[in-house]
Parts: structure tokens; sequence; C-alpha cells
């Protein structure tokens, strides 16, 4: 596999990366991560993932052990190093090993790792132009009150068990709800949903605060679209004339049908103007050198 990996204060090949079964990232899933991206060799919005994962670090009281600066300079020398274009750039930090016998996290040693490899899509650009199929699965999305859904992580099972519940019903990926008739998220997405050509909406609670859905967010209010982020009832998202998806594996991703049904009557192929619109000026801000910076080819 492509790509480079960092952990035990070393640079290795991504299949030399491995952790202990008895961290506590692996047995509770008690760790925090955040994917960045790099897209024709500089890193989009890079400062606004480093701003997210140490705030979600803060909030699980984990300590990754690396200054901000170092964090950057871990990020930009595994791209470097894996000689990558277009990258995907993990971070993370799980809880570690606690002390012999011990079950109490505080006597854990946190640890702090990074690979970049080569960039990975919800759905890549082929399957954009089909349309993605999407169903709103019978999970209920794990509540806020439970795990902090703006703290990125990998509390994953309620989506592994939609995305299974996805492809039993020829779709390709998941919308999960609140349990309570609004939607909130998907594996590695957001959502948005359009109506009459200019009102846009995203769901408020319950989400991660996804850096491409500010991104989108930001796009739709300087296009002068109505941007309202506010609670999406399942029954409404199903009269939208367009829905699409945001993540850092792909950007703005239109939705062909939504379980089982035509997005706004089209024929497959057809996007909506709002979701063309949006997806051409995400991918048009990845040259701007205000949310970019190229990746440092000067060794570390
Ligand atoms: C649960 C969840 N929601 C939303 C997103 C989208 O966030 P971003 O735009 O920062 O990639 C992700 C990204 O991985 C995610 O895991």
């Amino acid at each position: 596999m492509q790509g480079c990996a960092y952990i035990d204060e070393q640079y290795v090949a991504p299949e030399d990366a491995k952790i202990s079964i008895f961290d506590w990232g692996f047995l509770h899933s008690d760790a925090t991560y955040d994917v960045a991206h790099v897209w024709q060799g500089r890193f989009f919005r890079l400062d606004d993932h480093l701003n997210r994962f140490e705030a979600s670090c803060r909030a699980l009281r984990l300590d990754p052990g690396v200054s901000r600066q170092r964090m950057r300079e871990v990020m930009h020398e595994c791209v470097r190093r894996a000689g990558l274009a277009d990258a995907y750039v993990e971070l993370l930090c799980t809880r570690g090993r606690p002390a012999p016998g011990s079950r109490d996290p505080r006597t854990c040693t946190n640890r702090f790792m990074a690979f970049a490899i080569p960039f990975v899509w919800i759905a890549d650009p082929a399957r954009q132009r089909r349309g993605i199929d999407l169903v709103v699965g019978t999970p209920q999305r794990i509540p806020p009150s439970s795990v902090d859904p703006r703290v990125k992580n990998y509390h994953w099972l309620d989506f592994v068990t939609g995305l299974f519940e996805a492809y039993e019903r020829g779709a390709e990926t998941v919308l999960l709800t609140d349990g309570a008739g609004a939607v909130t998220e998907g594996p590695g997405f957001n959502v948005f949903a359009v109506f009459g050509g200019r009102t846009v909406v995203t769901p408020e609670r319950g989400v991660l605060e996804g850096i491409s859905r500010r991104t989108v967010i930001e796009l739709a209010q300087a296009a002068g679209l109505e941007m309202q982020v506010r609670r999406l009832p399942v029954e409404e998202l199903r009269r939208a004339d367009e829905v699409f998806l945001s993540s850092t594996g792909g950007g703005v991703i239109p939705i062909a049908t939504l379980d089982g049904l035509a997005v706004g009557g089209r024929a497959r192929g057809q996007f909506g103007p709002v979701s063309e619109r949006l997806q051409a000026a995400y991918w048009a801000l990845h040259a701007d050198p205000r949310h970019t910076e190229p990746v440092r080819m000067a060794a570390a």
C-alpha cells in the first residue's frame, strides 16, 4: 500500500504501523481522530482540522503529547514521504494501555499517530456522475447525550449495521435518524436538502460539524442562497428537490435516489442546479490560498 505512517515518533510504511491489542483505542473505541485531505499538492483547511482534532482530544481528556506545530509537521512529512499529490491524511489519539491490572483511564499513556494514504472517496467521480443511492436506515444514530457527535469518534456500529442494511436494499450508503423522525448523518458525511432552488437545509444537532459541511454553508451563504441549519425531518427530506452529501471524502456528492425514489423526480445522472453549483464552488476553493497550503517538499 502506498503511504506513510507516523507511530512511536518514527515514520514507517503503512503495513508496519501497528498498535497493541491492549490499547483501549482498539478494545473500547476509546480514541479520537481527524481526517484532512491534500488535493493537487495542497492541504485543504488544515487549521480547521487541527482545531477540531485538538477540541476532540480536550473533550475526551486525551493528551496527544505533541504540539500543534509538531502535528502539522508530521502531516506534511507523511504526505511528502508518501509522494502523494492527492491524499487522505489522518491524525489519531488513542487512550493507550492502562497500568498493569488497572481499569482506571487516568493510568493510560495516550498515543498519537498519523498517516497519509491515497485519497479515499465516499464515492469516486464516476460513481458521483451516476448518482448515489441512499436509504434512511433503521438504526438510530448514537444520541448526542451518549456520545457527543461533534467529537470525531469511532462509535460506528450503528453506521456499519446501517451500511449492511443499505447493501441489502440495493443502495450504496445510509443516513441515520435521531430516533424521533429527524435526519442526522451517515458514515463519513453530513447531509443537505435543497428546496425551490434557493433554500438549503442541513441538520443542526446530532452530527459532526464537518469541515466540508462548514465549507458548503459558507459557499451557500456567499451565493445568496437561504441557508438553514435546523432540525430536518425525514418526511421533509423526502420532498426535497435536491439532496447531497458533504465529506472530506469527495466534497459535495449528489444523491440520485432516496429509498429507491428519484430525488426531485430527475433522471439518473441529472442533478439539481444548486448541487452542481456548490460542487463546482467546493473544488474551486482547492486552489484558493486562503483555504489551502502547499505540502512542504523539504524534509522535516
Ligand atoms: C460521522 C461523520 N459525519 C460527518 C463527516 C464529514 O466531516 P468532514 O466534512 O469534516 O469530512 C464525517 C467525516 O468523516 C463523519 O465521520
